[in-house]
């Protein structure tokens, strides 16, 4: 112990809950302590997500916060690491609260930065300066050793661990921070994937998530092999203790695509479940956002995912209002989130993210209000297919992995003391709430579905 306390708040994607806690054990290991409360920490470390400017204001909001408190308190000392810091380095070192500036590729050196700055109360930065180019083998190893050494914890979800499969993403859809802040594609070494995933289940892991911008595009040459992500699922599934193996995010794309589906179908542990981003249902607009297919080509992607495994629950991202999106481009992502049937979609207002091809090249002609009309309009499609789908669970009974405690409280089930409202997911992805007692967080268990709403099923524990 060295006595110094930290809080650290995480915005962003799995990714970034992934790295919070690599960063929350890394600093455990060094002799700091981890703190929920601000007002008990001598240090503030914020993990941030740029792909929206939505996500960065929420940020710049708390660093405002943050410097309020350091009038009271001038050695708090806060550190911004992730996508932002990258992205915006000593700009952002110049913010009177912020005292160490870290990028996703340099979190290994955290615990070093902070002790620095506590010592000499100076300010720290380390970030990639050419983020653009190949990532450095030496770099790779001290990510890998990182990775290896403290990936082996999520203790916001009991029995549940997201394993990277890889770093970064060579893609350039063009409306996308993520390859300016995160770098190009690395994929990590199937050893050391199998390796960490064996370690995760003998401390009891029982589902482990794995992680990558693309990740059905993970792609391994060893010796004369090239694994594949199904060879991962593959070699995982057969790991004793490690129940449930899921996968986010695919990149529509036919390569291992058949590989993938599968092992999903085959192997009872690979939960039936993808998170396969359209974006949009026009063409004109697919095409200027690069991505590489035709919203025909995709609908057919999903025919073949549900031929192959029955069951299968999709879930797809969406952006309205990209550039030069008309109410006939819009109306065709209509069209295809109505044919995909998706379980659920994440939709977004095109936000302009300074220095990719779309905010250089394309003005953001759609105004504010009818990006607001275009997603409302789009989430009501969404929400009606979620409806009808969810209602199919009607007086079935599912497996869930429960998850702990329900953060909301919903109406209309009830339960106290040793009976508490439960939430867990089941193997698609739907988030199930229940009562049973608290110890069965971390565990698997049955419930009978009696009422659904678009997102979530509610039920009694069997
Ligand atoms: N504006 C709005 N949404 C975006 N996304 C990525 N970049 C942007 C942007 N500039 C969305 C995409 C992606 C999800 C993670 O975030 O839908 O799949
Ligand atoms: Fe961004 Fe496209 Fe890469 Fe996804 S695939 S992280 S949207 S560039």
């Amino acid at each position: 112990m060295n006595g110094k306390i930290v809080h650290i708040k995480s915005f962003g994607c799995q990714m970034n809950k992934l790295d919070t806690a690599l960063v929350s054990s890394a600093l455990k290991e060094a002799g700091f302590s981890l703190t929920a409360s601000v007002k008990e920490a001598d240090v503030v470390l914020i993990n941030t997500c740029s792909v929206r400017e939505h996500a960065e204001q929420r940020v710049l909001s708390h660093l405002g916060h943050l410097k309020h408190i350091k009038e009271n308190k001038p050695d708090l000392i806060v550190g911004v690491i992730g996508c932002m810091a990258q992205r915006l380095g000593d700009k952002l070192l110049e913010h009177e609260a912020v005292n160490i500036v870290c990028g996703p590729t340099q979190i290994p050196q955290i615990a070093k930065l902070i002790t620095e700055a506590l010592e000499r109360n100076e300010k720290r930065l380390a970030v990639t300066e050419k983020i653009l180019q190949k990532t450095s083998e030496n770099q790779n190893q001290t990510l890998e050793r990182f990775e290896s050494a403290y990936g082996i914890e999520d203790k916001k979800i009991p029995s549940q661990a997201y394993v990277r499969a890889m770093r970064g993403c060579n893609n350039f859809c063009t409306y996308c921070i993520v390859p300016y802040v995160r770098g190009p594609e690395v994929c990590r070494a199937p050893e050391a994937i199998i390796e960490q995933i064996k370690r995760l289940a003998s401390q009891g892991v029982k589902q482990v998530t794995l992680l990558g911008q693309t990740v059905n595009s993970y792609k391994y040459k060893k010796g004369r092999r090239i694994w594949c992500l199904a060879d991962l699922l593959d070699a995982a599934s057969a790991i004793e203790g490690i129940e449930w193996l899921k996968f986010v995010t695919s990149y529509p794309s036919e390569e291992f695509f058949d590989e993938i589906l599968q092992v999903m179908a085959d192997s009872p542990k690979v939960c039936n479940y993808l998170h396969i981003p359209a974006q949009s249902g026009s063409d004109k607009i697919l095409r200027a956002m690069n991505r590489n297919y035709t919203a025909a080509w995709y609908l057919e992607l999903l025919a073949k995912a549900r031929a192959t495994v029955p069951g299968i629950a999709i879930a797809g991202d969406f952006i309205v209002g990209f550039p030069g999106e008309t109410e006939e481009d819009f109306e065709a992502t209509v069209e295809l989130l109505k044919k995909a049937r998706y379980r659920n979609s994440f939709i977004f207002k095109y936000s302009p993210r300074p220095g990719t091809t779309a905010d250089k090249r394309l003005e953001d002609t759609v105004p504010a209000e009818v990006k607001q009309k275009r997603i409302a309009e789009l989430l009501a499609v969404q929400e009606k297919i979620s409806d009808e789908l969810s209602r199919d669970f009607l007086d079935k009974e599912v497996k869930v992995l429960v998850e702990g405690l329900s953060k909301k409280s919903h109406l209309n089930i009830g339960g106290s003391g040793d009976n508490p409202q439960l939430v867990g997911r089941t193997a698609t992805d739907y988030i199930v709430v229940f009562n049973g007692p608290t110890s069965l967080a971390g565990q698997f268990a049955k419930v009978k579905i009696t009422k659904t709403s678009p997102l979530t099923l509610f039920g009694e524990l069997i």
